[in-house]
């Protein structure tokens, strides 16, 4: 039994709920941070459902240092897994001021407080979105970097101010770890992605055009130069993604590089919007209506990860196919039309 801490920011969101359960799973202790601005309380109580085990949360703001001090103080942690940040593209774009405070202000608030209480050992979620677009694919960690939006030039500040206080402090143990497209859910059908408001992701929205909530689905472009037209993106169950985090705990403890330990997950396999459409409606049984329409702003024809580093110093892979992604997807859906409306 493993009896390590483990401090989750954001943990009551889509990513942090799964890495939740992965942790306890796999023998970890944990205890939750979370402001609940994207999020549901109930999502924690689901999470001790299928685990079967209780723990600790906190309500609060990342930002809240004072507060944050006493949490390290009385909590102890092993380490800190920093999901909590605010992750969508186009509303960044229009609040860019508040993305900057919420992601940066509240990083640098929880590096403080970590240095202050000798916690060194942090694992970040990064996103692909940090890669220069004109890149070429699969994309390797050595791209080059650059983001034209303000969520991702937060990611990409936050890796910086990272890569800056592991180089002058050897006491750092951190991983960066830089997602491609989460999707799925557990197969349990208890948590699974439920945002507030309308999601902006293509298989939240393909998961409720089939249960009837949307009427039908908007093709963002079929004259890419892919397979069918459409875009190709690299989807990662988040439970594959989960167990990421937990490969990445293991690896930063012999990790003692000038460098913070920086990994793409991904499968470096890619879908179609038409491949997806097509295998969720081989899931659900029900027909996706769908209409094209023109590019999204913004938009890349093809994004892949190169997943070979993650395999090396993780020795981790991810393992389920789509078919699993769109089962999953649609019994979450299925089970919770509305996200977490009761325990
Ligand atoms: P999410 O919104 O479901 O989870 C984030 C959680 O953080 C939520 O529970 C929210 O309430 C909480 N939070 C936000 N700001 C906070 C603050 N200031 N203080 C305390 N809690 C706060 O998002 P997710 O999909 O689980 O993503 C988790 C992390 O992974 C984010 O940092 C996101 O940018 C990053 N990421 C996500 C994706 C994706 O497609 N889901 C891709 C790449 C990177
Ligand atoms: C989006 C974000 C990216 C973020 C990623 C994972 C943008 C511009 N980019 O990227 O920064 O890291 O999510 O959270 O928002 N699609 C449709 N119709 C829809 C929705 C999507 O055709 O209604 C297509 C898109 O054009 C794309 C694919 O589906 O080809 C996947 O879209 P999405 O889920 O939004 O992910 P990304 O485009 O990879």
């Amino acid at each position: 039994m493993n009896k390590k801490k483990i401090l989750i920011t954001g943990g009551a969101g889509y990513i942090g709920s799964h890495t939740c359960v992965v942790l306890m799973q796999a023998g970890f202790e944990i205890v939750v941070l979370d402001n609940f601005c994207n999020s549901s309380e109930i999502a924690l109580t689901r999470v001790k459902k299928i685990v079967g085990r209780d723990f600790k949360h906190y309500v609060l703001d990342v930002r809240d240092t004072d507060s944050l001090r006493n949490v390290f103080a009385v909590e102890k942690p092993f380490a800190v897994i920093h999901f909590a940040g605010l992750k969508s593209v186009n509303e960044s774009i229009d609040q860019a001021l508040n993305y900057y405070d919420n992601n940066i202000a509240g990083t640098l608030s929880l590096l403080k407080v970590m240095k202050e209480s000798q916690v060194y050992k942090l694992i970040f979620s990064s996103s692909a979105t940090v890669y220069q677009q004109s890149t070429i694919m699969p994309i390797a960690e050595n791209s080059l970097l650059s983001a034209c939006q303000p969520y991702g030039q937060s990611k990409l500040m936050i890796e910086e101010i990272i890569r800056d206080i592991v180089k002058v402090d050897a006491n750092w143990q951190v991983a960066i770890l830089r997602y491609f497209n989460p999707v799925g859910n557990h197969e349990s059908g208890l948590i699974g992605e439920a945002p507030c408001g309308k999601p902006n992701n293509l298989l939240p929205l393909i998961s409720q055009v089939a249960s009837g909530e949307l009427a039908n689905l908007s093709i963002f472009g079929n004259d890419y130069p892919t397979l069918d037209g459409t875009g190709v993106r690299d989807y990662v169950h988040v439970m594959d993604l989960a167990k990421g985090h937990v490969a990445a705990l293991q690896a930063i403890e012999s990790w003692h590089e000038a460098l913070p330990l920086t990994v793409n997950l991904g499968t470096g396999r890619g879908y179609s919007v038409l491949e997806m459409i097509h295998a969720f409606e081989a899931a659900s049984a029900k027909v996706i209506p769908y209409k094209m329409v023109g590019r999204r702003a913004g938009d890349l024809a093809v994004c892949l990860a190169d997943p070979s580093l993650a395999a090396t110093l993780l020795d981790w892979q991810a393992k389920e196919s789509i078919e699993k992604i769109c089962a999953d997807t649609w019994l979450w859906q299925s089970m919770n039309p509305q996200g977490y409306t009761e325990i």
